[in-house]
């Protein structure tokens, strides 16, 4: 069975994710936002937290929406103001998840992610897992080792 974890991340933590699913024999899809995230965690904080409640979408550099040789999916986010970031709802706008294993991974700093929770489970009927700082807590990644 071929597996893939398609992610992203800003400061890392998805990236723990990411290594954590290669030792797993998955591949792995990083997703470059075309946006220029300012560095300012105040700035960083409006301008994603404004994209996110409105459910924006990012354009993105050069991202391969070719997942036909992939048995299992499993889409990585941060969780930007309860809710999932600007370029993974590009990405899910873009993938058809028909006949997929699909599975979502969250970060969050210690909320839980309800309003993404929400969607995902309105748009594909599955729970997603939430892990919280997984690069400060490594034991978090725990609740994925499963998958
Ligand atoms: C714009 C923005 C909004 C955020 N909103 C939340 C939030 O609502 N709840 C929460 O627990 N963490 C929030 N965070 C923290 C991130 O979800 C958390 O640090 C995550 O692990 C970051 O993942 P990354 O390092 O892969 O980018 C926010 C971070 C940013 C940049």
């Amino acid at each position: 069975m071929k597996k893939i974890f398609i992610y992203f991340s800003l400061t890392n933590n998805g990236d723990k994710v990411a290594d954590f699913f290669k030792e797993k024999d998955y591949d792995i899809r990083k997703v470059i936002s075309k946006c220029k995230y300012p560095k300012s965690k105040f700035l960083l904080m409006m301008i994603g937290g404004y994209k996110s409640t409105f459910n924006k979408k990012d354009k993105l550099l050069d991202f391969d929406t070719d997942i036909t040789n992939y048995d299992k999916i499993v889409i990585g986010s941060p969780i930007w103001n309860d809710r999932l970031s600007a370029p993974i709802n590009k990405v899910i706008s873009l993938l058809d998840f028909k006949d997929k294993d699909l599975s979502f991974v969250l970060y969050s700093a210690s909320g839980n992610a309800g309003k993404a929770k929400e969607k995902i489970r309105n748009l594909y009927g599955i729970d997603a897992i939430v892990l919280k700082e997984p690069k400060k807590n490594i034991e978090e990644l725990t609740k994925i080792k499963d998958m």
